[in-house]
């Protein structure tokens, strides 16, 4: 059996250009855990997991990002997915002209995963969150409905079988059957198998109502692009009674600070060194 894996996300600072928009972040999955960040809109959640899977665009000015040791801020995204890591992303990017059975057809092989039986899993993985079959074979989410778009991203989640997840607003756009579909097939990939240690997950979300279908371990709460509280799934009921503001003004982050722009260290060996000196 595989070895438990850990994300390690250390004094992270990330933006855009110069100006940052996540500071200092502190945050560790290991397998099998399920972390929730919830903030307001534009508090910087999906910064954060752009940052960390290498979204083009967006620069790291400070901090560490590692997968069982190895430095992800180094590595190209598609390495970062190699490597373990996957982002379901909040607004799924439409490939024309690539369908969703070659796409996870050639993620399978860059992983060195044996593909024999994949079109059986595919229909069993479509099945169980109810995504339509014929969906499969049509292009990456061009006109996909919002909510056929995140069935699709749980059929990848389910079929690369990561390590350590980022589910950025997984929940938004899927209807209450789907969710508990969605969140159920997600939750059965923390338990651990005979393949190796559960699913560490990391989910961004909005709504306690995927909270009690992932049940997780600890709730961060992300407010103007610093993590200003952390605790057992009572903070997001406490979260529900009090609104973001109150842990804004106890963590001293509330609306009226400045924030900090620096300008972005780029890291030896990075793609950004190698645009910084062609
Ligand atoms: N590529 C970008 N270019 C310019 N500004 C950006 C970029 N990405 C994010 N921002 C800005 O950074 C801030 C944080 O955005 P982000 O998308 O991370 O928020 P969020 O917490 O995910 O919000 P939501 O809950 O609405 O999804 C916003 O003010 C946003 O406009
Ligand atoms: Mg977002």
């Amino acid at each position: 059996m595989k070895a438990t894996s850990t994300l390690a996300i250390a004094g992270l600072s990330a933006g855009v250009g110069s100006t940052r928009i996540v500071h200092d972040i502190d945050l560790t999955v290991s397998s099998g855990e399920v972390h929730v960040v919830m903030g307001p809109n534009g508090a910087g959640k999906s910064t954060l997991s752009a940052a960390v899977m290498g979204k083009p665009g967006y620069t790291v000015t400070a901090g560490s990002v590692t997968l069982d040791g190895e430095d992800m801020l180094a590595l190209p995204a598609w390495r970062r997915a190699v490597a373990g890591l996957h982002l379901v992303m909040q607004y799924p990017t439409e490939v024309p002209g690539v369908a969703l059975d070659a796409v996870l057809l050639e993620a399978l092989t860059a992983r060195g995963a044996a593909t024999d039986g994949l079109d059986e899993l595919l229909r069993t993985e479509a099945t169980a969150i109810g995504l339509d079959e014929r969906l499969l074979h049509r292009a990456l989410n061009v006109d996909l409905s919002g909510g056929e778009k995140k069935r699709n991203e749980t059929l990848q989640l389910a079929v690369l079988r990561p390590r350590i997840a980022i589910l950025d607003e997984i929940d938004s756009g899927l209807d209450l059957d789907a969710l508990r579909a969605c969140s159920r097939r997600i939750e059965a990939a923390t338990q651990p198998s005979v393949d190796g240690p559960g699913l560490g997950v990391l989910a961004i979300t909005h709504y306690n109502r995927l909270l009690t279908e992932l049940r997780p371990d600890t709730v961060h709460i992300l407010v103007r692009g610093r993590l200003v509280a952390e605790g057992g799934p009572e903070l997001a009921d406490q979260l529900e009674i009090e609104g973001y503001q109150a842990f804004a003004v106890a963590a001293g982050v509330a609306d009226g600070e400045a924030d900090v722009e620096t300008k972005p260290v780029v890291r030896p060996g990075s793609l950004g060194e190698l645009f910084a000196n062609p």
